[in-house]
């Protein structure tokens, strides 16, 4: 079997990374990379930190409006998918790329399958729920993490080709943590002491396009008095320059930093604070304390059993939660057994 597999964005190469290598020992793989990320630290460090194979073609395609992205990415994809013919079209998570790489396959009646079916934030304001929504309606094969996901699709009317298969970015922290633990110097570069400061992302539009809601976040953290690091996203950096922010003392400001350096530091942290989804889980992947910068998540099941707290953009409730929220229950298995990326393999071979 041929699969024309999609991929875009930084969350993307993480999650194709066990992905890939299970596919490639039974079936052929031809990796498409959109060129949405293209920094050298947004991009190329994670194919080479995580062995990812080469992509077989970039296309290029770079930053741009949501639609003139997408449509570049859609008369690329397709050029290179009715060249190669593949058996499967393999897309990704909730980007530009993987509706793009859903959109080619649709038109060229290339089954299409979708690693992290399901998911559902509730909030159409998000260009992600788009995103999920019209991929998921166009897919074949619904790669589900959990149950919720089974549930979410079942209420749009979708069971057909639904499967649970657990979460590749379980597969990816389970793959990488001890070499991250054992090989990083990023605690020790930085003089930071494991338990000695929170970890700080933001990048989704609805919180840093807005310079209010931004704005709001970095007084929230300031305010917490917690010594915080935060890797900033290109989008965020900009922001906060476009908008004149200045973090306070107690923030150290970084650049994006590899996966393993982003291991290193989640498992250091007394608490992460993040908008993103991926950081959310890996948040409970690791057993730390996850104050979520959004009013609602895809992720439903961390904050149901207590280890991530929703606390949208108000500095009050930020620097609250950031002083005060420890989770005290259990940490049951919600993302399976790190070896969702073999029965990925299995149902595409079907
Ligand atoms: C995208 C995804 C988002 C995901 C995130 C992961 C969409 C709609 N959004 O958001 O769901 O959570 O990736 O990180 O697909 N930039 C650079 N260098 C890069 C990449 C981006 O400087 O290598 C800057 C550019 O100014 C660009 C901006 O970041 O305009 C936003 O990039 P874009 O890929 O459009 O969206 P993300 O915010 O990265
Ligand atoms: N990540 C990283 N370096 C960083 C920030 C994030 O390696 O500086 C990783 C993080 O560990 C997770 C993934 O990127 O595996 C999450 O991607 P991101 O937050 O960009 O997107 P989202 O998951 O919100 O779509």
């Amino acid at each position: 079997m041929k699969v024309l597999t999609v991929l875009g964005a930084r969350p993307q190469f993480i999650k194709a990374a066990p992905v890939s290598r299970a596919l490639r020992r039974s079936h052929e793989e031809f990796l498409v990379h959109t060129g949405q990320h293209y920094d050298d630290a947004m991009s190329d460090l994670f194919f080479r930190q995580l062995g990812i194979p080469t992509p077989d073609v970039n296309l290029e395609i770079g930053s741009g409006a949501h639609g003139a992205q997408t449509g570049a990415m859609l008369a690329g994809i397709e050029a290179v998918a009715i060249e190669q013919r593949p058996d499967r079209l393999l897309v990704y998570g909730d980007t530009n790329s993987t509706l793009a790489g859903a959109l080619a396959g649709a038109k060229l009646h290339i089954p299409i399958a979708h690693v992290e079916a399901g998911l559902r934030s509730y909030d159409r304001r998000m260009p992600e729920e788009v995103n999920r929504v019209v991929t998921d309606h166009l897919s074949d094969l619904l790669l589900c993490p959990g149950q919720v996901a089974v549930g979410n699709l079942a209420r749009e009317g979708i069971a057909k080709g639904v499967h649970v298969v657990g979460d590749v970015m379980f597969d990816a922290f389970c793959d990488h943590l001890e070499t991250a633990l054992g090989t990083c110097t990023v605690l020790g570069d930085m003089g930071l002491e494991p338990g000695s400061y929170q970890l700080l992302t933001a990048h989704r539009a609805e919180n840093v396009d807005d310079p209010g809601a931004l704005a709001r976040i970095m007084r929230g953290v300031d305010d917490s008095g917690c010594q915080v690091v935060f890797p900033v996203h290109p989008r965020t950096r900009a922001a906060m320059r476009g908008a004149g922010l200045e973090p306070g003392p107690n923030v150290r400001l970084i650049d994006p930093v590899g996966y393993l350096e982003m291991l290193v530091l989640e498992h250091g942290a007394q608490a992460i604070v993040t908008d993103s989804g991926g950081v959310q889980k890996e948040a409970y992947f690791a057993g730390r304390p996850c104050i979520t910068l959004r009013d609602s998540t895809e992720w439903t099941e961390t904050v149901a059993c207590g280890w991530n707290v929703l606390v949208g953009t108000d500095p009050r409730t930020i620097a609250e939660a950031m002083r005060t929220f420890r989770p005290t229950g259990g940490r049951p298995q919600l993302f399976g057994d790190g070896r969702a990326a073999e029965r990925i393999v299995d149902c595409l071979g079907q």
